[in-house]
């Protein structure tokens, strides 16, 4: 993909409607902070630049849906968070609280509740 198309997707995912501003206090099921934090990012879509990025350094040896993978610790999940890479930004703990980001942890972690 060129690169501009690229940078049009994150700009596109980055202002993506209801995902920002709501009150983050309030705590939420790992889902729930998931949907709204990742989601515009990480989704099952060709418009998410989270996605893509993630197809291109995988190469199909692991599921670039976030929520496909059964790889990931919620380490990892805490570490990136906070962190951020690349064009992935980091979070700060008034947008994602430590509570809602153990449970973002946990359910990347175990998607669909396996564990
Ligand atoms: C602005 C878009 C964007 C948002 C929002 C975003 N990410 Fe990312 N994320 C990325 C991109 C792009 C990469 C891939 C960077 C690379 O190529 O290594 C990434 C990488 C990651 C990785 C590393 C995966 C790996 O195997 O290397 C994790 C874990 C991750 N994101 C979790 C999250 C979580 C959890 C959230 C929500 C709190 C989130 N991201 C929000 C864009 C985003």
């Amino acid at each position: 993909m060129k690169f501009w198309l690229f940078c049009a997707a994150v700009l596109a995912a980055w202002s993506a409607p209801p995902a920002f501003g709501a009150n983050s206090a309030q705590p939420m099921a790992g889902k729930q902070v998931f949907d709204k934090w990742c989601l515009p990012c990480h989704g099952d879509s060709d418009q998410a630049p989270g996605t893509l990025a993630l197809r291109v350094k995988y190469k199909g040896t692991l599921p670039a849906v976030l929520e496909q993978r059964t790889d990931l610790t919620a380490a990892t999940v805490k570490y990136f968070v906070r962190h951020g890479v690349l064009v992935m930004p980091f979070f700060r703990k008034t947008e994602i609280s430590d509570v809602q980001l153990n449970a973002l942890a946990n359910y990347l972690q175990d998607p669909r509740g396996r564990k």
